[in-house]
């Protein structure tokens, strides 16, 4: 069976029907499907070893305790990370970078520091540190991004100025997909001494991410953007700043002693995971990462950019649509907008063809006002996808048009 075949047939969700047309699955960069050894892995832990971990001596809790620590092990691999300890496991990219905001930079952060975003950030990576700098009196700065959808780097480097303690980025765009220089934008951070922040919640289900390489402090990843469950993600950290850090939430687990006197922390990570973690969700995302290991980046990478150009050619070829931030260097995401009907309507019409999109601002509104805009059309690809999905969202297009345009 050639691959194509071999990695659609691995998730169940996507052999279904909408009405009576085919599901095309076009919203990946919201949340991934789910493989069978994914969703099998949750159901084993469930039915077969499901127990507190850390804490039991009996065989179901060191069963989940080494299924947990197991995946622990396979995150860090696939990321780069210098030691499983480097991972801390929380719900998703959001916890990760509020554990940032809250458990290195408030302590760190006083009035005249500055945090340096982007234009292009999820609104996770925007509000977290709208919020540090109100309870410290830092102060936040955007870097501007070009027509293209990519970062203004000569703007990038003039505001990297002895002020900024820390700089956060996405490492792609959920809205548009823009694939940042990260490694580049890190070097130029460490330059002035800033902390460095990547959002990595879009990259790590399509590009081959290796932490050490980008020598980012902290890296933040969502299992439900590659192939795992919902509600568990990871924060790579330095080994070096996590231990300095404090404990963010206080807990179960995360400590070592507690008397009515004092308390000692446990070890990283084990003191930024207080209560009971999301076991099944981080054993799901053990399996996510023996999926993307098993198909291979290489594969996925250049299978997406196919589809990609692709896409583009299926959408530029329709009057009255406009891509949107369509940069070179782009993680599988086709953002549009279509003249006279707005994006809602024609995500309307597309679901009635089978074909899942996402409309709105994505969580981005910053970057839709950049663009002059409050909502655009995103159709976001993924390695299950194939040319004739991309035929399909064409035809729903011009659809959507000639209804309603
Ligand atoms: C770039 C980016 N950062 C952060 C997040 C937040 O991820 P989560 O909601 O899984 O925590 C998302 C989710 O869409 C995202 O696309």
């Amino acid at each position: 069976m050639v691959l194509e075949q071999v990695i659609a047939d691995a998730f169940p969700a996507l052999h279904q029907t909408i009405g009576d047309k085919p599901l095309i699955y076009l919203d990946s960069a919201a949340t991934t499907q789910k493989p069978q050894c994914v969703i099998d892995a949750v159901s084993h832990y469930y039915e077969h070893d499901n127990a507190n971990i850390h804490r039991g001596i009996h065989t179901l809790s060191m069963r989940a305790t080494n299924a947990y620590e197991g995946a622990r092990k396979r995150v860090a691999t696939l990321l780069g990370a210098s030691r499983p300890e480097e991972v801390i496991f929380v719900r998703g990219a959001t916890e990760a970078i509020n554990l940032i905001a809250q458990g290195f930079a408030r302590p760190r952060l006083a009035q005249g520091d500055e945090i340096l975003i982007t234009e292009m950030e999820h609104h996770s990576n925007i509000v977290p540190w709208q919020i540090v700098c109100k309870q410290t009196g830092a102060s936040l700065k955007v870097t501007p991004i070009l027509d293209d959808g990519t970062i203004d780097m000569d703007a990038y480097k003039e505001l990297l100025t002895p002020d900024v303690s820390i700089v956060s980025f996405a490492h792609v765009s959920n809205a548009i997909g823009t694939i940042n220089p990260v490694k580049e934008m890190c070097a130029l951070a460490k330059e002035i001494g800033a902390t460095t922040v990547v959002d990595g919640a879009q990259a790590v289900g399509h590009l081959h991410v290796d932490v050490s390489d980008i020598d980012c402090d902290f890296y933040a990843i969502s299992g439900h953007k590659m192939f795992g469950p919902t509600g568990i993600g990871c924060l790579l950290g330095k080994y070096d700043i996590l231990q300095e850090m404090d404990p963010w939430q206080g807990g179960g687990d995360m400590i070592l002693a507690v008397s009515f006197e004092e308390t000692v922390w446990n070890a990283v990570p084990f003191k930024f995971e207080a209560g009971t973690p999301n076991i099944a969700g981080a054993i799901g995302l053990g399996a996510a990462v023996n999926f993307i290991e098993k198909i291979g980046y290489e594969t996925m990478e250049s299978k997406e950019q196919e589809l990609l150009a692709y896409g583009r050619g299926v959408l530029q070829a329709i009057d009255g649509v406009k891509l949107i931030g369509a940069s070179e260097h782009n993680a599988g995401v086709l953002a549009f907008t279509v003249d006279k009907v707005h994006p809602h309507d024609v995500g309307t019409i597309l679901d009635s063809f089978g074909v899942a999109i996402r409309t709105g601002n994505h969580c981005a509104e910053p970057l839709m006002k950049r663009f002059g805009l409050t909502a655009t059309c995103r159709a976001s690809l993924s390695v299950y996808n194939n040319t004739d999905d991309l035929d399909c969202l064409g035809s729903a297009v011009k659809e959507a048009i000639r209804i309603l345009g």
